[in-house]
């Protein structure tokens, strides 16, 4: 099964789960950016094609080029996996993969989620930005859940909870084992 893994990673932890999965299917894996590039007859040499992104307010960064692809790929194996920053069995994960795709996409596309982690470092001043209000926010909120109250303690420094053990599913479906 020959498989292609495109990508769109900010601070590295997508980019990472790519690679792993691309050893664990002795795949190709690219950027979004040079994927973009490629011509049609490019993806012709691949039965199996999966995106990975990671998730921005409960959607998957630059899914729609996978997507809007993904129509004329009916008969390749299709994956796309998203990485944030919830662990692996927050509810609103699941909450949010269901969200992602059209019923039509969801017969066609498996959708799988790899718990990544922060990285303040190599984030954008846009995003810090943007995280930090968010945890400010839910700090500040009265009525805070529990949970929310642990996001917001967890959110506000960086923290890496990936492991390539995540990656062992989407292997399996791309192989027909699932
Ligand atoms: C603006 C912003 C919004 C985010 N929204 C979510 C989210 O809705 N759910 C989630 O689990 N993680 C969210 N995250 C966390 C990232 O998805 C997480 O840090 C991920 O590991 C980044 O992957 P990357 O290293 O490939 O860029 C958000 C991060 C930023 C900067």
């Amino acid at each position: 099964m020959k498989t292609l893994i495109v990508y769109t990673s900010q601070t590295g932890f997508t980019q990472k789960y790519a690679e792993w999965l691309g050893e664990r299917m002795q795949g190709d894996v690219l950027n979004l950016k040079e994927a973009q590039k490629k011509d049609a007859a490019f993806f012709d040499g691949y039965q199996a094609i999966v995106y990975g992104g990671w998730a921005m307010a409960g959607r998957v960064t630059k899914s729609k080029w996978f997507l809007d692809k993904s129509e004329g790929w009916k008969d390749k194996r299709l994956a796309m996996f998203c990485v944030g920053g919830a662990p692996n069995d927050n509810p609103n994960t699941e909450v949010m993969l269901k969200s992602l795709l059209t019923d039509e996409q969801n017969s066609r596309i498996k959708v799988f989620y790899c718990p990544g982690g922060f990285n303040y470092e190599k984030m954008s001043a846009t995003s810090r930005f943007a995280l930090k209000m968010f945890a400010a926010s839910l700090k500040k909120k009265k009525d805070a859940t529990e949970e929310e109250r642990e996001m917001a303690e967890k959110i506000s420094s960086s923290y890496d909870i990936s492991d390539k053990k995540y990656t062992e599913p989407i292997a399996e479906y791309l192989e027909g084992n699932a």
